[in-house]
């Protein structure tokens, strides 16, 4: 915030920052990366792992099917799916390689993404499309829209006869696009096509009703708006799609004698050794974060929905911009477009200079993604309960000082 001298003075947070344990110094505007887990969720985690060191074969052998199998229950009922057509992957890109390695391609299907899709899974895409002479279609959409109708056309004007699956986004990452992904699921799929349904800004961000969709392949991060600590994603294959897929690691369950669900459980259930407790997490965290509000999930939806176009608004306005995209296809996260043209390179993991520049100067940590495809740079901000307004604010102010 400026002050009356024209100095910067830290920005506050919304009250319920206390259930995080945020570095206070950090304006922390970036929840849709990585998540951000809250104590009392880490210390569940804390809890299940002591209870596997307290004895780690009785763990495994008596205590993690039930649950797990709880954890599958808790999720299957906050994202209205089938149990048993849910299970666990350690993320998102797991599990979109999941459905797109077990897809038996023939030279010449094609498969839709579009220019807003998270690369990995884009390039998840290209690599089972390549290996098989089948083609990725890119349906070009630009980041400024004037409504979700736009989107859906250019998309449907995409799928031929050969289409035989369409990645599409409940919430764009770079763009951070609220997708009208019912509307496309039920045309896409009205005219015979599968959709995998990239729900990485799923569930707590969107509200989900799988069941009702009847998607063909979902796949989800809990990690980001749930808030489960790191490691924690869902797959859900419908009924009709279950025997096509099989885990990307083959394990025990492969040689597993039961009936045609059994295995299918054991099969992703158990997937060899590894921590499962970021799974086991997902009910305390849909039960924790879910009492910070009286209206509980829908009410968090809203706030943050709500705090993302405030946010934006205000970022509009320090960039002399407007709003790129309607209100409705806004979520919990938002982008604009950064000023100036010019090459732009490929995203890495060190992060574009001018986020390492707010980051360093300011202290704000907030995402500004290269994106090639459309030879934009976007600066993203998110929402969570811990900001307040203050901070969207302050990223303007420091916005004015520097561009
Ligand atoms: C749209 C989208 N898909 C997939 C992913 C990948 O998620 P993860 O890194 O948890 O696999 C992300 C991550 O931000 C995303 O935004």
């Amino acid at each position: 915030m400026v002050s009356g001298d024209g100095s910067l003075s830290r920005p506050r947070r919304g009250d319920l920052a206390r259930h995080w344990i945020l570095d206070p110094e950090t304006c922390f505007l970036n929840h849709g990366s990585f998540g951000a887990t809250p104590v009392s969720v880490l210390e569940e985690q804390s809890r299940l792992r002591n209870l596997i060191e307290s004895d780690p074969v009785r763990f495994f052998e008596r205590d993690y099917i039930p649950l797990m199998k709880g954890a599958v229950g808790k999720l299957s009922e906050f994202i209205n799916a089938d149990p048993e057509g849910l299970v666990f992957v350690k993320n998102t890109t797991e599990g979109v390689n999941t459905v797109l390695r077990s897809l038996d391609l023939k030279p010449g299907d094609e498969i839709i993404v579009t220019n807003h899709s998270y690369q990995a899974c884009w390039n998840a895409v290209d690599f089972v499309t390549e290996r098989s002479d089948a083609k990725t279609v890119v349906v070009d959409i630009p980041f400024r829209v004037k409504n979700e109708a736009e989107v859906v056309d250019l998309i449907m004007d995409k799928v031929t006869g050969k289409t035989v699956l369409a990645m599409i986004d409940t919430v764009t990452s770079a763009t951070g696009l609220r997708m009208p992904f019912e509307k496309l699921v039920r045309d896409i799929q009205g005219v015979g096509v599968d959709v995998l349904l990239d729900a990485a800004h799923g569930p707590g961000i969107v509200p989900l009703d799988l069941i009702a969709m009847d998607v063909a392949y979902c796949t989800g991060n809990c990690h980001k708006w749930i808030c489960t600590p790191k490691g924690s994603a869902f797959l859900h294959i419908r009924e009709d799609r279950k025997s096509l897929v099989r885990p990307l690691s083959i394990s025990h369950g492969h040689s597993f004698e039961g009936t045609d669900q059994e295995k299918f459980e054991y099969e992703f259930g158990w997937p060899g050794t590894q921590d499962p407790t970021a799974w086991l997490c997902i009910p305390h965290a849909i039960k924790f974060l879910g009492s910070l509000l009286d209206g509980g999930w829908q009410e968090i939806m809203d706030h943050n929905r709500a705090l993302a176009i405030q946010g934006r608004k205000i970022l509009c306005g320090a960039l002399g911009t407007s709003p790129p995209v309607p209100d409705s296809m806004v979520s919990s996260i938002a982008a604009v477009e950064m000023p100036g043209e010019g090459d732009v390179g490929p995203m890495n993991l060190e992060g574009d200079p001018y986020h390492n520049f707010l980051l360093d100067e300011f202290g704000i940590q907030v995402p500004v993604f290269p994106w090639r495809h459309h030879n934009k740079r976007y600066i993203r901000i998110s929402a969570q309960l811990y900001n307040h307004v203050e901070e969207y604010e302050f990223l303007a102010d420091c916005l004015s000082r520097s561009l």
